[in-house]
């Protein structure tokens, strides 16, 4: 259900977003960045009270000013910011780093993210692992959650199967447990996980959140990518899988690919059921 729009969302990939088509049939609210969010909600009259809405956006690194983003400012407890990857917060485990997370916990509103390429998974995995609406997750600190690979959760009354990771495409330049961890890439016991939790739901999930693409779909949005393990897994779920829609990062654009292909990078999409 659509309870506003927008109009159209500049884009910077190839392929042009048709934001009045997707956002017609399936709710999806696009918005860009912080700058644009006061103009549009200009435009759109804010609903208060009782909205239960899930923002989606692509890779942070870091960037604080992405919470700036004026409609966050709404969201509450029963909301999420979903983050597919490149998170970018956990990097080297200092003091200033350990008090940003402290202050992004501390958002009325629940803060996920996937891993992608840029986050440190050595550290990650020192946090501890809590159950969270029907999955596993990293419990970082207050509100702020990894959701761990493979795991199905219920938000909202729907499904989102999360399954961070991708290969750095500048792995031969980077230090291992420094600036590049060897498990960015899923292994076999998490893609077998993801499978089992899959066929616990007879292959339905409302949404799909990865980093990385489906190898078909990355070959659509840049042809320089090579195909690795998890692309390859990712295009076997888009054939078994039924979904509505499917939000994933690591380009660097904002588009949308096939129509359920939400591929995000500073782009804020809210997505709304009835
Ligand atoms: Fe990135």
């Amino acid at each position: 259900m659509i309870r506003g729009f927008c109009g159209m969302v500049p884009q910077r990939a190839a392929y042009p977003c048709p934001a009045a088509r997707y956002t017609r049939h399936i709710g999806i609210i696009p918005y860009l960045g912080a700058l644009a969010y006061h103009e549009i909600v200009n435009i759109l009259p804010m609903e208060r009270g009782g909205l239960r809405m899930i923002y989606f956006t692509g890779d942070m690194h870091g960037d604080r000013g992405r919470f700036n983003a004026w409609k966050l400012r709404w969201l509450g407890e029963k909301d999420a910011l979903v983050v597919c990857g490149d998170f970018g917060f956990l990097w080297n485990g200092s003091p200033e780093e350990e008090e940003i997370l402290q202050w992004i916990g501390k958002r009325r509103y629940q803060v996920l993210f996937l891993e992608g390429t840029h986050d440190n998974l050595d550290l990650l995995e020192r946090y501890p692992v809590e159950e969270w609406n029907g999955g596993l997750t990293h419990r970082i600190t207050g509100n702020l959650r990894h959701l761990i690979r493979g795991q199905i959760f219920s938000i909202q009354g729907k499904s989102l199967l999360a399954l961070g990771g991708g290969e750095s495409q500048d792995a031969s330049f980077r230090k291992a447990g420094e600036n590049w961890w060897p498990q960015e890439l899923p292994s076999e016991e998490e893609y077998e996980e993801a499978v089992r939790n899959l066929e616990r739901v007879n292959w339905r999930v409302n949404c799909i959140l990865t980093h990385c693409a489906p190898t078909s779909i990355q070959q659509k949005l840049d042809r320089n990518y090579t195909p690795d393990r998890l692309t390859d897994f990712l295009q076997m779920v888009k054939r078994r899988c039924q979904f509505d829609y499917w939000f994933l990062g690591h380009y660097h654009r904002n588009c949308v690919v096939d129509d359920r292909f939400i591929v995000q990078w500073e782009q804020m999409v809210e997505l709304q059921w009835e």
